[in-house]
């Protein structure tokens, strides 16, 4: 099911797809001054639109700018935040609407595209103040895990049942195929629409599965989560639905280049440009925030910090690999901070790299830090850091076969599809800040040390 938008003349979904992949941090100005260069931006020549959009049987009448997608339009203005913004790039299905009773991405349609059109949002699901029979088919089959997924697959399994009384699964996987879940729940969705089109290949809790054992009547039994209902109606609050008066959107340009050493960098323009509130790079924000190396997995422990040689900072000079922040941009809205990563200018000096583990063992091997490419213990010694369990030598000895191969696994952990989204507010001496992690503690001291 192609959930893409066309391509129309003017701001393309390539022109505000480009960079979208940056992480988004929020801070706070004061509420006047924010709201003043706003109006500021507002009169620069920002290309707009009126449109007329029904949005869960509600008429809008709205200006909107070219350059908008239909998702910031839903969240950001008609503040439906039960629409989530995943990827914001078309990939994975969290931003999942009705336009017109088809399924699209919101993500990838501009908001003048939808002018004359109807969209149905996760909120405009619920039938006289009750479940639809599908939110409550999620509900009681446990669709919802971390439930950041869970309206975008609403939205495609109720295009899919409209357009189909009566789907084979392999057509409901078929509707669904563009609606990741990172929590891999997809085979309680499934079958919730199996269930509310009366498909289901049969109660599978009442099946004893051959056994005699009929299923427990008081321990075991399916029971739904607490927060199912918000999670199903797009109530459920995530850190990136979280809104401050005054707030301000951050940006983070990332080098492109896998190891170079930054000669000059100029944030003049960036600054210059009206809307933008902060500009901040390694020369002015020298924070620490972990450990080189993984350090035995204590890279974010003060004593490692304190005494490590592999020091990373929040911005580095020089960057070490395609991605290492350089500077980040606040300002009064996602766009103008967009754009201002643009107007900075970055003198770097290329530096040599490998690629492969054991060419960064060679003797002659470019160093990503000055003390080698090993990463240090936690007492900064660089050797190869080796875990023996048993005698490996016997176990070989007495083994019937021994099978020799190459295994390697990715670096970079799976991503969940919340965003990594900050918020902040500082009220006098206190500093309140919404993210989603499961490490409060960590947050809460590294926060506490740099400031
Ligand atoms: S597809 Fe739109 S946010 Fe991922
Ligand atoms: S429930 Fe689907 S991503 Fe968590």
């Amino acid at each position: 099911m192609d959930k893409h938008g066309p391509i129309a003349d003017g701001w393309s979904r390539r022109t505000f797809l480009k960079g979208a992949g940056g992480t988004l941090a929020v801070a706070t100005v004061a509420p006047g001054e924010a709201t003043a260069m706003a109006s500021e931006v507002a009169q620069e020549a920002v290309a707009r639109t009126q449109i007329r959009v029904i949005v869960n049987g509600t008429t809008h009448r709205v200006e909107v700018e070219d350059r908008w997608t239909l998702v910031e339009l839903l969240r950001d203005h008609l503040h439906l935040t039960g629409t989530k913004i995943g990827c914001d790039r078309g990939e994975c299905g969290a931003c999942t609407v009705l336009l017109d009773g088809r399924a699209v991405y919101a993500c990838s349609q501009l908001a003048p595209w939808v002018d004359g059109t109807e969209i149905t949002t996760v909120e405009g699901l619920e039938e006289g103040g009750r479940l639809s029979p599908l939110q409550q088919a999620f509900v009681d089959g446990n669709g919802p895990q971390c439930g950041f997924c869970t309206s975008g697959q609403l939205m495609s399994a109720t295009a899919v049942l409209a357009s189909n009384g009566a789907p084979t699964r392999a057509e409901i996987q078929q509707g669904m195929t563009g609606n990741l879940c990172r929590c891999s729940n997809y085979n309680a969705l499934v079958e919730a629409v199996e269930a509310v089109a009366g498909t289901a290949a049969g109660d599978a809790a009442a099946d004893d599965g051959g056994s005699g054992i009929s299923t427990l009547a008081t321990v075991g039994p399916p029971t739904a989560r607490v927060d199912a209902v918000e999670r199903v109606t797009g109530r459920a609050t995530y850190s990136g639905d979280v809104t401050l008066p005054g707030m301000v959107y951050g940006r983070v340009l990332r080098s492109p280049h896998p190891h170079a050493r930054i000669r000059r960098i100029d944030v003049s323009r960036a600054e210059a440009l009206p809307g933008v509130t902060a500009v901040i790079t390694h020369e002015r924000a020298p924070i620490v925030w972990g450990a080189g190396s993984v350090a035995g997995g204590r890279q974010y422990n003060d004593q490692v910090k304190e005494i490590t040689t592999q020091r990373r900072h929040l911005f580095n000079n020089p960057v070490r690999f395609v991605g290492d922040p350089v500077a980040a941009v606040a300002a009064v809205d996602r766009h103008v901070a967009e754009e201002a990563l643009g107007l900075i200018d970055v003198d770097y000096e290329l530096l040599p790299f490998v690629l492969e583990p054991e060419a960064a063992l060679e003797p002659d091997a470019p160093k990503v830090w000055p003390e080698g490419n090993l990463s240090p213990d936690v007492e900064n010694r660089h050797e190869p850091m080796v875990t023996t369990l048993g005698d490996v030598d016997a176990g070989f000895a007495e083994a019937d076969h021994v099978f020799e191969e190459r295994y390697s696994t990715a670096f970079v952990h799976d991503a969940q599809m919340e965003r990594r989204t900050c918020l902040a507010q500082w009220e006098g001496d206190k500093l309140t800040v919404w993210t989603p992690t499961q490490g409060i503690s960590n947050c809460h001291r590294d926060i506490a040390r740099s400031l």
